[in-house]
């Protein structure tokens, strides 16, 4: 792992712009595996402007999101489908059917994971995947479990996800109980990954996958198992590193 500190949130999110831009550079058709929350927002608002400023090309990107809850609508405000279009999606040139989020009112729910999966696959595989972390050291919504899920799959959000999640919404109540996300082994297998945390609340969660010993109840440890993973944090969310 090689762990990048930064001094603010705005330079954890320029810091993280520039390597999915470098990586855009080197490969234009990259396949990105994106991350929702607050924490990326800074990072898509950096490469909005590269885009805009000097062409940073998404023609040929192709991106899977991590997650999406269930229950939403697409045109729910709280939905990681709203959220990328309004934050990255809306003010690129990426390419509509290049886009990919998990469907949160599947048909068929086992039979949406598979596709998923198999998308991803024939696509060939993630080539820089961007992650956030929950307090719990969730990544993507796989929450803290006696085992690691490896593929696509349906999960129950934990109370503390449900409680950090509730600020986006109008009450508690409101947010939903079940979401779809990509398993482990997915994000394992993505050729470069970037774990972006800021703030003190993150500094345990960020200790844990640093540090701690790899186990399923602490989902972000396993990424000391992958060879090319960027931490860039700011200095409170290192403040235990
Ligand atoms: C959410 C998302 C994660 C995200 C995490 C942290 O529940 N499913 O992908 O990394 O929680 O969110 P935030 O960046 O808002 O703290």
């Amino acid at each position: 792992m090689r762990i990048i500190v930064t001094d603010s949130y705005e330079e954890m999110s320029k810091v993280a712009a520039r390597i999915v831009a470098g990586q855009l550079y080197l490969k234009p058709n990259s396949v990105l595996g994106l991350a929702t929350g607050s924490t990326p927002e800074g990072m898509y608002a950096n490469l909005v402007k590269v885009h805009q400023s000097v062409g940073l090309d998404f023609s040929e990107v192709i991106s899977f999101n991590l997650d999406e809850y269930i229950g939403l609508d697409k045109e729910n405000e709280q939905s990681y489908y709203y959220f990328m279009h309004k934050h990255l999606f809306d003010h690129v040139n990426i390419k509509p059917e290049n886009i990919h989020i998990p469907n949160g009112n599947p048909e068929n729910l086992e039979e949406e994971c598979k596709k998923y999966d198999k998308l991803i696959e024939a696509k060939g595989g993630i080539d820089l995947q961007v992650l956030g972390i929950g307090q719990n050291a969730h990544i993507g919504f796989n929450e803290p479990d006696i085992k690691f899920e490896a593929t696509t799959h349906k999960v129950k959000l934990d109370e503390e996800t449900i409680k950090a999640n509730s600020r986006f919404f109008e009450n508690e109540e409101d947010v939903p109980k079940y979401a779809i996300s990509m398993g482990i082994k997915t994000i394992m297998l993505a050729k470069k990954i970037i774990l972006l945390a800021s703030g003190k609340n993150k500094a345990e969660a960020i200790y844990k996958a640093v540090y701690g010993s790899v186990r399923p109840d602490a989902p972000a440890s396993i990424l000391q198992l992958h060879q090319d993973v960027v931490v860039i944090v700011d200095k409170d969310a290192a403040s235990l590193l």
